[in-house]
């Protein structure tokens, strides 16, 4: 190969995306709760979306035995959240406060959208795998201004000065879709 793993994660950098915290519960009561970037949506009918999990993550086979999980998306305040959720090994839930979602996966407020999810497929991904989750439930902010927490060239970024539309040259590419 001509490039090697940092010029390859350097290369992924350039395409932006949320954060979003995966949170569920065990069957034995304990909570679980993740920060990704790989969420994506995936199909409407049936509503799908997925996430990708490392396998040397210390959670991992934990999560593949979860009943149900919620994909948490951030908002541009929910950076201190994003960094306690990648922190490894540390009690991510204490002193935090967290919902019950209309399905019993515990969510956290202040969410730009929250999908609580029922397993529905996991895919090989190397070295991580592709949870694919149908959603059952979701919860969107009432706050329509709230600005989402974005990662791009390896850091957080914020739209501070909120978005800028560009007015559509072809409306009709975004129809439907
Ligand atoms: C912005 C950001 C995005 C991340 N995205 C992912 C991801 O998509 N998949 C993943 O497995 N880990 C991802 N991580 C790393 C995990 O959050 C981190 O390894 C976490 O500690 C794993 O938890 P655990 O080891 O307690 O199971 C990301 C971290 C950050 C800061």
């Amino acid at each position: 190969m001509s490039f090697d793993d940092r010029r390859f994660r350097d290369a992924l950098g350039a395409f932006p995306t949320g954060v979003a915290i995966v949170s569920g519960v065990t069957p034995d009561g304990e909570r679980l709760g993740m920060t990704v970037s790989s969420f994506n949506s995936v199909s409407v009918a049936p509503p799908l979306v997925l996430f990708s999990v490392a396998r040397r993550a210390n959670s991992f086979t934990a999560w593949t035995e979860l009943p149900r999980y919620a994909i948490n998306i951030l908002s541009a305040q929910q950076e201190e959240l994003s960094n306690r959720f990648a922190r490894p090994r540390s009690d991510k839930w204490a002193d935090l406060m967290v919902l019950d979602g209309e399905a019993g996966v515990p969510i956290l407020p202040n969410a730009l959208a929250t999908f609580e999810c029922e397993p529905y497929a996991r895919y090989d991904g190397g070295d991580h795998e592709i949870f694919v989750g149908r959603v059952i439930a979701l919860r969107t902010t009432p706050h329509k201004q709230d600005l989402p927490l974005i990662f791009f060239g390896g850091r957080y970024r914020r739209l501070d000065t909120g978005f800028h539309d560009i007015p559509p040259r072809d409306a009709s590419i975004f129809e439907g879709w």
